[in-house]
């Protein structure tokens, strides 16, 4: 069994970058910069932003965080975004979801330029993504093909199954994983909550992505020998450690694991790749001007 070492690969990503940024700066022009606009006070959104500016300076980027309050009217988001598309300095930037319920995620994606739409989230950068062309694909879908093209894991031919049809995770890795490239090539079914016969599905499976949010959800019951698991799942769960809580996936991993030919663990795997790749989006942006 193999772990797909989410950690070190992102490091090495972040190494990557940080040496093209340390050659663009040589040159004597400015790093690039990423903004990142959070509403309210989620702690594990306000965890995730700020790892993602943290990253950004630990790749030599320029970073900007806009916290606005729970308050803020969709109008008044509105207005902050279409700053960021007229801010020159700024080249590429994200609106960190969930919004507060008063505000309609999509109408606020669509307003995002879509070449500074770092997390490919609008329409034209989900299709072009759908289509094979180049965009930007969302950080979380990226991640996963970039941990099975760097452990050159086999999908050609395979037997993919994604649990969960989220517009961030399940919709487009089911989309990646059936194109014709490689990774890719995989034969897909989109699982989701309406699914009956969801244990035959991931038993038949060669390939499991799982991105529910169910703590536990996958056993080695419903898993084949030397299956290829990717756990995307990252729940909070409340414990009597310093921080209050620890981070676990969708997959019984003590024992799932024993069967597989690959596994991400969690933490440790897709999550740090998210943002190693939200960072290639951003350097991706900049080179795009
Ligand atoms: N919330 C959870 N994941 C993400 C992400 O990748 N981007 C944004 N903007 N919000 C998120």
């Amino acid at each position: 069994m193999i772990i797909l070492d989410g950690k070190k690969t992102s490091e090495d990503i972040k190494q990557e970058i940080s040496e093209e940024v340390k050659l663009i700066v040589a040159k004597g022009l400015r790093p690039p910069r990423l903004a990142a606009v959070i509403v309210g006070n989620d702690g594990a959104s306000l965890t995730y932003v700020g790892s993602k500016v943290k990253a950004c300076n630990r790749v030599g980027f320029d970073s900007t965080l806009i916290r606005l309050p729970n308050k803020t009217t969709q109008n008044q988001l509105l207005e902050k975004v279409e700053q960021l598309n007229n801010d020159s300095a700024i080249d590429g930037y994200i609106v960190q979801l969930p919004l507060p319920e008063h505000i309609d995620s999509q109408t606020i994606l669509m307003a995002i330029n879509p070449a500074k739409d770092v997390d490919g989230f609008h329409p034209s950068n989900f299709g072009k993504m759908a289509l094979n062309l180049p965009t930007f694909i969302s950080a979380t879908p990226h991640g996963i093909m970039e941990l099975l093209k760097r452990y050159k894991v086999p999908t050609e031919g395979k037997q993919t199954i994604v649990i969960g049809r989220s517009d961030i995770v399940g919709k487009p890795i089911s989309i990646l994983m059936g194109l014709k490239t490689n990774p890719g090539n995989s034969t897909v079914t989109l699982a989701h909550s309406r699914t009956s016969n969801i244990n035959s599905l991931t038993l038949s499976s060669d390939i499991i992505i799982s991105a529910l949010g169910v703590p536990n959800f996958l056993k080695a019951d419903m898993v084949k020998e030397n299956a290829v698991v990717i756990d995307v799942g990252i729940t909070r769960l409340k414990d009597s450690s310093e921080k209050g809580y620890k981070i676990v996936g969708d997959v019984d991993y003590e024992n799932v694991s024993k069967k597989c030919s690959f596994i991400t663990p969690v933490p440790g795997g897709v999550g740090p790749m998210t943002i190693a790749m939200l960072l290639k989006n951003c350097l991706l942006a900049y080179n795009n001007k």
